[in-house]
């Protein structure tokens, strides 16, 4: 019988000090007497200092993740085109491939990084192959990113990358969303930055920059005309959702530094031990810890061990990357053709510990004294 006490501990939990909370409260009262309530002056500082943050000339805020993905595709002109994707992302990443008028052709994940690799990619190529949506996946930059941007460049293809998982995380110095033709990011609030509900596109290209800008608000020509030059749709960000998104992007050095203690804290319990691997931060890369993994070696039923888990313990596992890979999901069975074995394998077997700024110490132990009991018996 287990001596280990229960301590409830949830997924997620999202990261607000008291004075945060009430500078959004008082910048929502503020709009709420001027009436600028969408495109106003938080959205742009929010877009600045986002862009400051990561290291991109420009950066604009958008309603979601999944809009942050479709906007740059539809001025990538897409339609009609294939688009190699990862088989082992979230649903929205391939979504907006489709949304946007391309097929999706999913690569598998090479294991050492949970990331598509130049050979994978390479196997995957097809005559109307336009570009590559790259995913930094767990909020780990995988250290082929530099090849896999050269090898794009060799094909004559673009690389964009889905860099929702990756905010702050780093190769080599250089952050997450700026190794190809632009980046896409996500503020829902399990993020390790949120807005509420948000996205941004950072990038380099003006043309991007300014047609962004176009496409969020209707694809209208300006924002006081109503003339519509593109087929735009309403992917604007609102004014409340700009205010958090602005405390959370000032917060983020300490999120990250936080999220970096119970990281280390975690790979030093685990890198030797022997019921299971990590997803191992290669050198001269810093990860966000978006999500924690880790691979056991053996593990036949996840769902029902993650409840007698938290039954046992109090200790909520987070989500997986991904619990079924995209090649599985019904709505994507057009796109499905392929072999997918190390997606097939991982995407069945890895867990997500808890990971969260407010996590003390002495829950972090908790939860790996639980992981070592569970695993050891
Ligand atoms: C890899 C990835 N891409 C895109 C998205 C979509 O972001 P949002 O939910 O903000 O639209 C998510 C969100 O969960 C994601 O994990």
């Amino acid at each position: 019988m287990s001596n280990l006490p229960k301590i409830n501990i949830p997924p997620v939990k999202a990261y607000f000090p008291e004075e945060d909370k009430e500078w959004v409260a008082s910048k929502i009262k503020e709009m709420l007497s001027t009436g600028i309530l969408t495109l106003g002056a938080l959205g742009k500082e929010f877009e600045k200092e986002f862009a400051a943050f990561v290291g991109t000339q420009y950066a604009v805020a958008v309603n979601s993740g999944t809009s942050s993905i479709e906007i740059p595709l539809r001025i990538l002109d897409v339609a009609g085109k294939d688009v190699l994707v990862p088989t082992n992302t979230f649903f929205a990443t391939a979504a907006a491939v489709v949304h946007a008028g391309a097929n999706p052709v999913f690569v598998d994940m090479n294991p050492e990084t949970f990331a598509v690799s130049p050979e994978l990619l390479e196997k995957r190529l097809t005559p109307r192959t336009a570009g590559v949506v790259l995913v930094h996946i767990a909020g780990l930059v995988s250290y082929q990113t530099k090849e896999i941007a050269d090898w794009c460049k060799k094909k004559g293809l673009w690389l964009f990358e889905d860099a929702a998982h990756a905010h702050g995380s780093t190769l080599n110095g250089q952050h997450a969303g700026t190794f190809g033709i632009a980046g896409s990011f996500s503020f829902y609030p399990t993020k390790v930055m949120t807005s509420g509900e948000g996205g941004m596109i950072v990038t380099n290209d003006k043309r991007i920059f300014e047609e962004a800008q176009l496409y969020r608000d209707q694809g209208k020509t300006s924002f006081l005309t109503n003339t519509h030059g593109k087929m735009g749709y309403n992917w604007r960000l609102s004014e409340p959702h700009a205010a958090i998104g602005l405390v959370q992007i000032r917060r983020l050095k300490e999120i990250l530094k936080k999220r970096e203690a119970i990281g280390n804290f975690y790979n030093t319990e685990l890198s030797q031990c022997e019921f299971g691997q990590i997803l191992k931060v290669p050198q001269g890369s810093t990860s966000n810890y978006y999500k924690y993994i880790f691979i056991p070696n053996k593990l036949n039923d996840r769902s029902s061990f993650k409840k007698s888990f938290k039954e046992k313990t109090g200790v909520s596992l987070t989500g997986e990357v991904y619990e079924m890979p995209l090649h599985k999901q019904p709505v994507f069975q057009p796109w499905a053709k392929g072999n997918f074995p190390a997606a097939d394998d991982l995407c069945a077997r890895h867990i997500c510990l808890p990971i969260f700024p407010a996590m003390t110490m002495e829950e972090a132990k908790h939860v790996m004294a639980s992981l070592k009991e569970a695993f050891y018996g």
